[in-house]
C-alpha cells in the first residue's frame, strides 16, 4: 500500500529582538546538580559501618535562599508553516464577524437583523434556547487585563524537601516540560465576545447519580471559572516568570465560530483573542501547544432538547460516559473545517497541535469513534500535505495502559491486554500502525464501522507521536473465563459490559493504589507509570509524550491560611516520583519520551465543581488571584537543575 508521501519543509528561523524585564526563578543551568551519595560503603575507601567521630560543631543546614534571576534574553522563533496570508487560498473564502456579549434577560435580544441566520438575533437566540440555568453575572472583568511583572517575593524557592533519594539520570536537553490547561475550564466569558453555548455550560443538568460516578459531588455550575479569558497575559507572565516554557491550551470550537457548521462566518474576535494569546506566550519565551477540541463540543449538535444532551444514565455510552456529539451526522466535516480554519491561521506558530482530549470520553457507539478518527487523519494530511506544517501531531488519550493485578498468571495479563485493546486499540493501533481495529472492540461494539484497506492507509502514521494523559494505572483483573461471551452482550443487564474485566484500587496485598471508583482523588502509581510508558513506545512505535499529568486534592476542603495551601508535599511528592520513574523509562528502558505537561497550571473548573483541583497554582476564588504552591517550585526545579546540555 502507498500512503501519500509527506513532504516536510525546513523549519525556518524569524529573529525577534527581545530583552524582557521580568524575573524567572530558575537559572539556565541548575544551581543544584543531584549528587551521588559522597559515602558510599560498597567503594573501598568506605569502612562497611560508619565512623562515629566528634568534631567542632558549626551551623551549616540553615536555609540557602534562592530568588528568581532575569529572564535570559532570547533571540530567534522557529517558524512551522507559512503565514496564513500566504494559505488562506486552501480554505473556501471566510467571511468574519462580530457578535460582543450576550446578556440574559431581561435585556432582549435585538430584533433588527431577526432575518440574518447568523446575525446578532440568531446569536442571541442560542443562548436563549440553551437555558443555561442561572447565569445572571459575570466574573470581575470585562477586558484584557494588562500584565504586571512578578515580584521576586513571590519567586523565593521554598526550604527544600529531599524527594531525589537514589537518583541519578540527567534530563535529557530536549525534553520538554510544560503545563496544560483547556478552555472550559479556566477561561470563563462564556457569552462574551461572540462565544456560543457549548456542553460544558449544561453539566449542571447531570442527574445526581450520574454525577457522582464521575466524582462530582458538589455539583455547582459556574460560568467564570478562572477568567483567563481576560487575565492570559498575567498567567503567561507567571509562567514565564517561574520558569515554565511550554504552555497546551485549548481553543474552543464555539468562539471561532458561533454557528459551528461549515460557510458560516468566523469570529474575529476570537481570532485576534487566539492570536495574542500565541504571539503574548512567545514573546515570553513560552512555546504554545493547542488542542482543538476539549470536551467543549458547541451544543448545536443536540438541537434544543437538553434531555437528549447529556450522560444520560440510561444510554450505553461504549467507551466513555458522556454524549460528546461525535456520532453526529454532520460532526466530521464540520470539525474538519474547524480545525482548517484555526491550523491555518496559527500554524506558523504552534509547533505541537492535538486534534482530540480524550475522545474516549465522548463515544457512545462506533459511529462516535469512525467520525474522532478519520476527522484527526483528515486534519493531519491536511496540515502535512496542504499547510506543510513541520510541527507534530497527535491526539490526547484517555484511560492510560492498564497492567494485570498479577503479573504472573496469564489471566490477569490477557485481561489487561483485552482492557488496553478495548480503550486505547481504536485509535492508536489505525491510527499509529494502520492496522485494523483490534477484535477487543470489534466483539464489544458491534455496531463499529469496518475500515477498508482506503481508510487504514489514510489512518496510518497520522500519530507523530503518542499522546498519553496520565495520572494513575488501572489495575487489571479478569472476572470471568469468558470475556467474548461477556463482550457480544450489550444488554444493559450485563453489569461487566463493556470492559468485562475487573478494575482496583488495591494491590493483591490491600494497599491503596490507583484510582478509587466515586472519585476522581487518586493514589500515586509512579512505579506503574513506567511500564505503562514502556507499553506505549513498544507496542505503538512512536515516541512518548506524557500530555497531562497531575494529582487533585479537595479544594473545597481547603484550609483557610494561604501559606498552609502552599505547602502542597503531597502534589510534590506525586510529580517527583513520576518523574523519577520516567527518567527510568528513559535511560533503562529506553524509551523515547519527548515531554511531560503538568495538570493543571492552576486550579480550576473541573466539570461540574471546585472539589478536585490539580493547580501548581492556588486560585482565591473571590479575587483571581493566583499564588504560587511549593509544588510549582519542586517539580520545574527537579527537572531544570537536572537538565544536560545540548549536545552542541
Ligand atoms: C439556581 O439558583 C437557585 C437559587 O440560588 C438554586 O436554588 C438552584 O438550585 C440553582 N440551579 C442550578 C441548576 O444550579
Ligand atoms: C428530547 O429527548 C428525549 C430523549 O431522547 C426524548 O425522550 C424527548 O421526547 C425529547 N423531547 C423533545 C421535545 O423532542
Ligand atoms: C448489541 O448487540 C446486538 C447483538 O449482538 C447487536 O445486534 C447490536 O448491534 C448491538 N448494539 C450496538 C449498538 O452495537
Ligand atoms: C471536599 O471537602 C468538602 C468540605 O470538607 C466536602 O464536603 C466534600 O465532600 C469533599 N469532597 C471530596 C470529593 O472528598
Ligand atoms: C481570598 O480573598 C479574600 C478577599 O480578599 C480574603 O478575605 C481571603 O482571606 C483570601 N483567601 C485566602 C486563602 O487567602
Amino acid at each position: 500500500m502507498a500512503c501519500s508521501v509527506t513532504k516536510m519543509l525546513a523549519a525556518l528561523l524569524l529573529f525577534v529582538a527581545g530583552a524582557f524585564g521580568q524575573q524567572v526563578y530558575i537559572h539556565t543551568h541548575g544551581p543544584n546538580t543531584p549528587s551521588a551519595c559522597k559515602a558510599n560503603p560498597t567503594h573501598p575507601a568506605f569502612g562497611k559501618t560508619p565512623k562515629y567521630e566528634y568534631s567542632q560543631f558549626k551551623f551549616t543546614n540553615t536555609e540557602t535562599v534562592r530568588t528568581a534571576s532575569p529572564v535570559p534574553t532570547f533571540s530567534a522563533v522557529s517558524q512551522y508553516a507559512p503565514h496564513y496570508s500566504q494559505v488562506k487560498h486552501l480554505l473556501p473564502s471566510l467571511s468574519t464577524t462580530s457578535w460582543g456579549n450576550w446578556y440574559a434577560h431581561p435585556t432582549k435580544a435585538p430584533i433588527h437583523d431577526s432575518k440574518d441566520p447568523y446575525g446578532h438575533f440568531a446569536y442571541s437566540q442560542l443562548w436563549e434556547n440553551a437555558g443555561v440555568p442561572n447565569f445572571t453575572s459575570r466574573g470581575l472583568y470585562s477586558t484584557t487585563v494588562r500584565p504586571t511583572p512578578v515580584p521576586t517575593s513571590e519567586l523565593v524557592f521554598p526550604p527544600p524537601l529531599l524527594f531525589e533519594s537514589s537518583d541519578c539520570y540527567p534530563v535529557p536537553h530536549d525534553f520538554i516540560l510544560g503545563v496544560a490547561g483547556s478552555a472550559a475550564q479556566i477561561e470563563g466569558a462564556i457569552a462574551d465576545e461572540g462565544r456560543a453555548p457549548a456542553i460544558p455550560e449544561m453539566f449542571t443538568f447531570l442527574p445526581p447519580g450520574v454525577a457522582a460516578t464521575l466524582g462530582i459531588t458538589n455539583l455547582s455550575p459556574n460560568y467564570v471559572t478562572d477568567e483567563n479569558y481576560y487575565l492570559y497575559k498575567q498567567d503567561l507572565e507567571r509562567l514565564a516568570s517561574i520558569g515554565v516554557k511550554y504552555y497546551s491550551f485549548s481553543i474552543a470550537w464555539s468562539r471561532i465560530l458561533p454557528f459551528v457548521f461549515p460557510n458560516t462566518p468566523v469570529n474575529s474576535q476570537a481570532l485576534a483573542h487566539y492570536d495574542d494569546v500565541i504571539n503574548f506566550a512567545i514573546s515570553k519565551g513560552i512555546t504554545p501547544v493547542v488542542t482543538l477540541h476539549h470536551f467543549d463540543t458547541p451544543l448545536q449538535f443536540f438541537g434544543d432538547n437538553q434531555t437528549e444532551i447529556l450522560i444520560n444514565s440510561n444510554t450505553r455510552c461504549y467507551l466513555g460516559t458522556t454524549n460528546l456529539g461525535f456520532q453526529h451526522e454532520r460532526f466530521e466535516d464540520a470539525f474538519v473545517n474547524y480545525g482548517k480554519i484555526v491550523m491555518s491561521h496559527f500554524a506558523d506558530r504552534v509547533p505541537f497541535w492535538f486534534t482530540f482530549n480524550e475522545p474516549q470520553v465522548g463515544t457512545v457507539n462506533g459511529l462516535s469513534i469512525d467520525h474522532v478518527i478519520k476527522a484527526h487523519a483528515k486534519l493531519y494530511h491536511f496540515y502535512k500535505d496542504e499547510l506543510r506544517g513541520t510541527g507534530k501531531i497527535s491526539m490526547k488519550m484517555e484511560i492510560p495502559p492498564g497492567v494485570p493485578l498479577d503479573p504472573s498468571q496469564k489471566s490477569h495479563v490477557a485481561a489487561a491486554a483485552h482492557f488496553n485493546d478495548l480503550q486505547l486499540g481504536p485509535f492508536l493501533y489505525p491510527l499509529a500502525l494502520g492496522e485494523d481495529y483490534p477484535s477487543a472492540y470489534k466483539m464489544t461494539v458491534q455496531d463499529y464501522v469496518p475500515l477498508s484497506k482506503a481508510d487504514l492507509c489514510n489512518l496510518k502514521g497520522t500519530l507523530d507521536f503518542i499522546a498519553m494523559d496520565v495520572y494513575t494505572a488501572p489495575i487489571i483483573f479478569p472476572v470471568t473465563n469468558n470475556i467474548a461471551a461477556c463482550a457480544a452482550n450489550n444488554k444493559t443487564s450485563n453489569a461487566l459490559y463493556p470492559n468485562c474485566v475487573g478494575v482496583t484500587e488495591t494491590t493483591s496485598n490491600g494497599w491503596l493504589i490507583g484510582q478509587p471508583s466515586n472519585s476522581i482523588q487518586m493514589y500515586t502509581t509512579p512505579t506503574y507509570l513506567r511500564t505503562q510508558i514502556s507499553y506505549l513506545w513498544n507496542t505503538f512505535r512512536a515516541p512518548v509524550m506524557i500530555t497531562e499529568f497531575g494529582h487533585s486534592t479537595n479544594g473545597t476542603a481547603n484550609p483557610p491560611q494561604l501559606n498552609a495551601i502552599q505547602y502542597d508535599t503531597v502534589r510534590s511528592e506525586f510529580y517527583i516520583s513520576f518523574l523519577r520513574e520516567m527518567l527510568k523509562a528513559i535511560w533503562e528502558d529506553h524509551v523515547h519520551v519527548l515531554g511531560a505537561f503538568m495538570w493543571s497550571f492552576v486550579d480550576n473548573w473541573e466539570w461540574g465543581s471546585f472539589d478536585s483541583q490539580f493547580g501548581l497554582q492556588y486560585v482565591n476564588r473571590t479575587t483571581q488571584q493566583r499564588t504560587y504552591k511549593r509544588s510549582f517550585f519542586d517539580i520545574v526545579d527537579y527537572i531544570e537543575s537536572r537538565r544536560s546540555q545540548s549536545p552542541r
